[in-house]
């Protein structure tokens, strides 16, 4: 049985236009005009047990709302969400104790409180047992390499250090199914892969059902092989990121260098459509069948070739390109 399980899911907002100015605010107390945004129009999917799902979609295209739904945060406007068997709406205790929903835009953490504070906070709001307490914060906290800012105040630690915390406090019940939404944002290179190498490792071991939506290509190329991409409210696709990269897709880059002799543009151009060109260095554009051909050809030819990187196009123009659709 799949683990979250969600059938013609919709939710519209309501809310309401108000005119500008003192007076418009009056008129719109007596007489609001009440509007409806169509966030979420009636998606499926499922995702088995410790899937890493990436869900993706631009700015605005119903994925915030989504999580909300499946934490129960948000009730539906119709359709049915079902996680662990539970309809995240009835607000069960006993499903609160298995998921866990953590957003980078939002501070759950208490900012005067130091983390640990909140960690024996949520060991207390989730009963968790001092024995299993000790060994989940033990694992935690070396895996995350939080140990030595545990006792400082959650608002004077950097974003990265912060979003570590958040993911301990968010993990200290051992959830079954984690949301992430946006779990890497504003942080350094750095910072957003020591997240992710976290999040693949836990997902590896703890068989953690996750779904994580992400602005950042690496996120999603990093950790997911599956992927759910809305656009307005509605699933455009759903299935393997390798798939997709395939299907629209359907060429490869060659990275070649040059030796110190350089080359001129024309002597690639007969190759396949230069995207980027320095005498010692050119990108080209070939059809995917094409790309070991045209790899040998070139190491054929007379030019000074000095290496030849195969490469898949970038993930973000290919999704790009699905949501122009
Ligand atoms: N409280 C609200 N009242 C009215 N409309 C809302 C509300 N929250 C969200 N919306 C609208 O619902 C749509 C979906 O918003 P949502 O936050 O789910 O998008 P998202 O996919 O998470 O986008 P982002 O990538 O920017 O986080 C947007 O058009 C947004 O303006
Ligand atoms: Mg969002």
């Amino acid at each position: 049985m799949p683990i979250i399980e969600v059938k013609n899911l919709s939710k519209s907002y309501e809310y309401y236009r108000q005119e500008s100015g003192l007076m418009g605010a009056v008129k719109s107390f007596f007489a609001r005009e009440t509007l409806y945004a169509e966030a979420v129009k009636g998606i499926n999917f499922s995702i088995e047990e410790g899937e890493l799902v990436g869900f993706l979609g631009p700015n605005g295209a119903g994925k915030t709302t989504t999580l909300k739904m499946l934490s129960g945060i948000l009730y539906p406007t119709s359709g049915d969400a079902r996680v662990l068997g539970f309809k995240p709406t009835d607000r069960k205790k006993e499903y609160q104790r298995q998921f866990a929903l953590v957003m980078g835009q939002k501070n759950q953490l208490v900012a005067d409180l130091p983390a640990m504070e909140s960690f024996i906070l949520n060991k207390e709001i989730y009963e968790v047992s001092d024995n299993d307490f000790k060994k989940t914060l033990n694992e935690l906290v070396d895996v995350l390499d939080i140990g030595n800012i545990l006792d400082i105040q959650t608002r004077k630690l950097s974003l990265g250090q912060r979003m570590k915390c958040e993911l301990a406090a968010a993990l200290i019940h051992s959830p079954k199914v984690l949301f992430l939404d946006e779990p890497t944002i504003g942080l350094d290179v750095v910072a957003q892969k020591n997240i992710r190498d976290f999040l693949k490792r836990y997902n590896k071991e703890k068989k953690t059902t996750i779904i994580l939506t992400s602005h950042y290509m690496e996120d999603i190329k990093d950790l997911c092989r599956r992927v759910i991409i809305i656009n307005l409210g509605k699933v455009i696709y759903d299935g393997a990121i390798d798939e997709l990269i395939k299907k629209h897709a359907p060429y490869k880059l060659l990275k070649i260098t040059f030796d110190e002799n350089g080359i001129r543009r024309d002597q690639v151009e007969k190759y396949g459509e230069v995207l980027e060109f320095s005498s010692y260095r050119a990108v080209i554009k070939v059809a995917r069948g094409d790309a070991k051909k045209v790899a040998i050809a070139l190491l054929s030819s007379p030019l000074p070739v000095d290496d030849i990187l195969i490469d898949e196009v970038d993930i973000d123009d290919v999704i790009r390109k699905v949501f122009g659709k």
